[in-house]
């Protein structure tokens, strides 16, 4: 099965041609990042704007090479994410589905994360836990096999990425969030001094809570800000605890074999090393580029827990749950 999938859920326009969920014959993926440096964050007025700006040429290119009469089924992001550039990619998605008549699936892209660690790969073992830690995001889902999901928990307030975008700007790093943190505390060599909070850490439950990490830190950098490359260690180390922590108490409660990492944040070499210090369970993550958004795992989620519905049934939804199975449309 041959799907064509669309992603426009924020800054990035990303097309992508998937066979059987799994093997990629051809990604793009362009953003409108650069264009926001300058406001501190990403307007949503621009990034739509650039969304209209970029798909019909990537479609356009994506489509010189698989024509739309190789093509099975057209998937795309129905949420969550920015309404404006939600729209584009729903639009243009049932645009080609009425055109062709070739059935619609509307993907969750946050569930869709998960499935880049499915990408050129055997499947791994099940049980699994998933987290996807992402700009907006920071779940946990139990996954009995590849065609389900069940969320667990989730974060009550910031996402980590968010934790690690607004710190990394109290530090001076303008873009870049989580990657400007990583490359900054590699350059801190020996044991730090400043320790910040890790929230929830010894909490019961699976949640996360990231939004204090922000006043710790204005609070370090307020009493000294020479030692950057210290702070953006200890910021760093204080969000893969409590990431590693949760993750690993959910897999060991659902006796799973497999922890997958998902989201923007599973790009943290730190991270993925933590991880593979601290439990012998089967630890995968997607390759980098996979990890932040792109319409490839768009394609996968499609064909594993994707419905196929008309396009008449399908808009954006900005706010789709998480907690919303894709499979059965129904809360899990
Ligand atoms: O998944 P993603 O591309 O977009 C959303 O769906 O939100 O994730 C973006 C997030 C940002 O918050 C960014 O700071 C974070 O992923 N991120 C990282 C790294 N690279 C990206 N966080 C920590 N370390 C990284 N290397
Ligand atoms: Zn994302």
């Amino acid at each position: 099965m041959r799907i064509l999938a669309i992603e426009s859920s924020c800054d990035e326009t990303a097309t992508a041609i998937i066979e059987n969920g799994t093997h990629v014959l051809k990604t793009l993926v362009s953003s409108s990042a650069s264009f926001h440096e300058k406001y501190g964050g990403i307007l949503p007025e621009l990034a739509a704007r650039k969304q209209l700006e970029f798909i019909l040429p990537m479609m356009h290119h994506i489509l010189q090479e698989s024509p739309l009469e190789t093509i099975d089924a057209i998937a795309v992001t129905q949420g969550p994410g920015l309404i404006g550039s939600l729209l584009i990619g729903v639009e243009t998605a049932k645009t080609l589905s009425f055109v062709t008549k070739k059935p619609l699936i509307p993907v969750n892209h946050v569930h869709a994360h998960i499935y880049a660690n499915f990408i050129e790969k055997d499947l791994p073992t099940f049980p699994a836990i998933a987290l996807v830690a992402s700009g907006g995001h920071t779940e946990l889902f139990f996954m009995k096999d590849e065609r389900s999901l069940t969320w667990l928990a989730g974060t009550i307030d910031d996402a980590a990425g968010e934790a690690f975008d607004k710190t990394a700007r109290l530090l001076g790093f303008e873009n870049r969030g989580g990657a400007a943190i990583e490359e900054e505390a590699r350059l801190f060599k020996g044991k730090p001094t400043i320790t910040l909070p890790r929230p929830l850490f010894h909490d019961h439950s699976l949640n996360f809570s990231f939004s204090g990490l922000k006043t710790a830190v204005l609070r370090e950098w307020q009493k000294d800000s020479q030692h950057i490359s210290e702070l953006a260690y200890e910021i760093q180390e204080a969000i893969t605890d409590v990431l590693v922590v949760k993750t690993i108490k959910a897999a060991e409660q659902n006796n799973a074999q497999t922890i997958l990492l998902a989201g923007g944040v599973a790009a943290n070499q730190r991270l993925r090393d933590k991880f593979k210090e601290k439990t012998s369970i089967n630890i995968v993550f997607p390759s980098k580029d996979l990890c932040t958004d792109n319409a490839v795992t768009i394609g996968s989620a499609a064909y594993f827990i994707g419905k196929q519905v008309d396009w008449s049934d399908v808009s954006a939804i900005p706010n789709l749950s998480v907690e919303i199975n894709s499979l059965l449309g129904q809360p899990i």
